[in-house]
């Protein structure tokens, strides 16, 4: 079969100037270096606020840090009037390679649609820029529903209109799990993360079903990051606060399975 290169992807949220960027990314690089790990086969992404991007841009660049970069959100239009939107031309240039889009975040506090999202994605695609797609449910829908039903759904809309050699990356982040120190059990996930694979064979076909990478996010930690990618439909994490602290994100990504 298909292997799939592990992500790991640190979603910085609306957290460290910057300063605060360069002292992590640095940390981060050297804490890695010297270390024997599993790293060489796992992907690190980064995910600061746009007024990081230029400045952590330079650091990975300068000193060859092997790490990818992404924006959290972008503008689903390409440029004009549209005050305090980002482009995903403007992320393009600053060498991201990846964009989160549909956070749970953003659908609640922005309130972004699914067809909102679907726009965002093309335009990523647009751009040439991997859209990480977020999908989840909330404690509310996990009891109505179930778990997979919503972000199946989400899934489906957001996929509308995407060719089936588009390269994109989901991320299942239950909105229980977000920030509340109880992640989803391994089991979980990986349940609801083979049917968000089956959503991506239903619309884009076996072939980029087979190479797209689905994500967990939710109260990823160095402790329990081996048990998810030990999942075979899990292909790596969305961190959110432990991707803050070096070490602790450093041990994330040499998880040992
Ligand atoms: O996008 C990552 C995120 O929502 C998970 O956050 O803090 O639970 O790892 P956290």
């Amino acid at each position: 079969g298909v292997t799939r290169t592990p992500l790991i992807a640190g979603n910085w949220k609306m957290n460290l100037d910057h300063l605060q960027a360069v002292a992590l990314v640095q940390k981060l690089h050297w804490t890695l270096k010297d270390a024997k790990h599993e790293s060489d086969t796992v992907e690190v992404a980064l995910f600061p606020p746009f007024t990081d991007l230029r400045t952590v841009q330079t650091l990975i660049d300068a000193d060859k840090i092997p790490f990818a970069l992404g924006g959290q959100d972008l503008s689903m239009h390409d440029a004009g009037a549209y005050t305090g939107e980002i482009s995903g031309a403007f992320l393009a240039k600053l060498d991201c390679a990846y964009v989160i889009i549909g956070h749970s975040e953003r659908r609640e506090y922005h309130a972004e649609s699914d067809e909102v999202v679907a726009a965002k994605v093309a335009a990523a695609l647009k751009h040439g820029l991997r859209p990480v797609i977020c999908v989840g449910e909330t404690a509310a829908d996990l009891e109505e529903f179930g778990a997979s039903a919503v972000p199946v759904g989400q899934l489906q809309v957001a996929l509308e209109g995407v060719s089936s050699d588009a390269e994109i990356v989901v991320a299942y982040e239950p909105v229980w799990a977000i920030g509340s120190g109880k992640a989803a059990t391994p089991e979980q996930a990986q349940e609801v993360c083979a049917k968000l694979r089956e959503v991506v064979a239903d619309k884009l076909g076996a072939d980029a079903a087979a190479r797209t990478r689905v994500l967990y996010g939710g109260s990823v930690k160095s402790g329990n990051i081996a048990s998810f990618l030990r999942e075979p439909d899990v292909d790596g994490a969305l961190v959110g606060g432990a991707s803050l602290v070096a070490d602790e994100f450093a041990a994330i990504i040499r998880f040992q399975k």
